[in-house]
């Protein structure tokens, strides 16, 4: 047997974005972890802040999962879903259809955010052409919009940094502008009053490129990884208009949204608005076994499935690992868990008290803006000149070191705790971060 080490040796594992050298220079090791607190490998307790990364919505260490997971390996390891079945994956897609919004509930699964992309942007191709409209090519994204690392999620999103090194993108991509205005919506609470008419750059992109060339259209309807921008009042509603307006399809990507982030089980409940498609992934399995799914419109789903003739395989898609019995089974558990303690809407209920929490940041040095929703919250810094990204850098380590795990995007702190947490916890987390804001430099 090969020995752990709490310990080991760094410098195999080319870590994924992570400054490496940086990192192994002076690592930061979680080693166990439950209900809200991190311990990490000198045994320092760390509380969460983040859900992982935006993926343990039901806290750490949740017995049931393990078991869960635990049963299904010995019990079934592993079935192909290809041209076969095994009953599990019928029963979870079962389940997360009766949370789904109204109408998009035909379940695709997939390993990840990414494989969610660039799934729900095929999905898409796929019905433009089932429908006659194969000229339906175009694909278009919004800046700032993060959809993974696939080449498809890579070319529709629109953060600089995860593009420029990777020269080819997918062609016939475009953009629309983002939505984030400091000058007009910093400090709001609740929705930004500013921008609904930041969507008509939709049609300024049907009047360049022609809509008979467009096929979809994909944002989160809150973007997350890029610093927590949360949509004007009124922009989703005018985004889907347009959409409609021109036979384009809506796709919202509800990786970070998904699974009661907002107090809703799909950010798509709490604006009212429904897409054609959305991708999730994440909060699906509480982050234990690797798992996304793509939710797919009745009107998409039967187009693709009925439009192909009898006995052919209607959509040339999938992933060895689509609908794995080990994900199932955890994903299965994770519902129940989200189902008996009121999970999906449990954001609902705290996020008066978290808005209250997190805008007394406001006062900190640097703070140039506090924006939250449901149960996350962005804080943004002015950042030191010539160095963007950097005095955020400090804060996450300093937080660290205090015991707090925050996430950060270049000058922005993002804060997203489990589900679970407690009043007292978010005054755990606040008040670690206010002490390491006053220590900022
Ligand atoms: C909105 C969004 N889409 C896609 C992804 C990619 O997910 P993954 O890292 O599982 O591929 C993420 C990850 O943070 C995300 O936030």
């Amino acid at each position: 047997m090969n020995a752990l080490s709490n310990k080991p040796d760094l410098e195999a594992f080319w870590m994924p974005f992570t400054a490496n050298r940086q990192f192994k220079a002076a690592p930061r090791l979680l080693s166990s972890a439950e209900g809200m607190y991190y311990q990490s490998d000198d045994g320092a307790s760390v509380i969460d802040g983040t859900a992982g990364l935006w993926c343990v919505n039901a806290g750490h260490g949740r017995e049931s999962i393990a078991q869960a997971v635990a049963r299904q390996a010995s019990t079934l390891d592993f079935a192909p879903t290809f041209q076969m079945g095994h009953p599990i994956a019928f029963d979870f897609a079962t389940r997360l259809a009766e949370i789904a919004p109204e109408g998009v509930d035909r379940v695709f699964f997939v390993n990840s955010g990414s494989e969610a992309a660039d799934t729900a942007l095929k999905m898409a191709l796929a019905y433009q052409r089932v429908i006659g409209q194969g000229t339906r090519t175009r694909l278009i994204g919004r800046e700032r919009g993060y959809h993974g690392v696939g080449f498809g999620g890579m070319s529709v999103g629109g953060i600089v940094g995860n593009r420029r090194a990777f020269g080819t993108q997918l062609p016939y991509v475009d953009h629309i502008r983002h939505t984030h205005d400091l000058e007009r919506n910093a400090f709001t609470k609740g929705l930004p009053a500013h921008g609904a008419e930041l969507a008509d750059d939709l049609e300024r992109l049907v009047g360049l490129h022609g809509a008979d060339t467009i096929a979809a259209v994909i944002v989160e309807p809150m973007a997350g990884s890029t610093g927590v921008l949360l949509p004007p009042k009124g922009y989703l509603e005018r985004l889907r208009a347009i959409c409609d307006k021109h036979g384009i399809l809506l796709i919202f990507d509800e990786v970070i949204t998904g699974f009661g982030r907002l107090g809703t089980p799909f950010a798509s409940q709490y604006f009212g608005v429904t897409p054609d498609l959305f991708t999730t992934a994440k909060g699906i399995t509480n982050g234990t076994v690797p798992m996304g799914a793509v939710f797919a419109s009745r009107k998409v789903h039967d187009t693709v499935v009925e439009g192909g003739p009898e006995g052919a395989i209607e959509f040339a898609h999938g992933y060895t690992y689509s609908g794995h019995p080990l994900a199932c089974a955890a994903g299965l558990a994770t519902l129940d868990i989200y189902a008996q303690e009121g999970l999906l809407t449990r954001a609902a209920e705290i996020t008066d008290y978290w808005q209250d929490s997190v805008h007394q940041l406001r006062d900190c040095p640097f703070v140039i803006d506090v924006r939250s929703i449901g149960l996350v919250a962005g804080i943004e810094l002015s950042s030191r000149p010539g160095a963007p990204g950097a005095r955020a850098y400090e804060i996450f380590v300093d937080a660290f070191e205090s015991g707090l795990l925050v996430r950060t995007t270049g000058d922005i702190i993002a804060l997203s705790p489990p589900l679970i947490a407690e009043k007292s916890h978010v005054d755990e987390i606040l008040t670690k971060l206010r002490d390491c804001l006053k220590r900022a430099k």
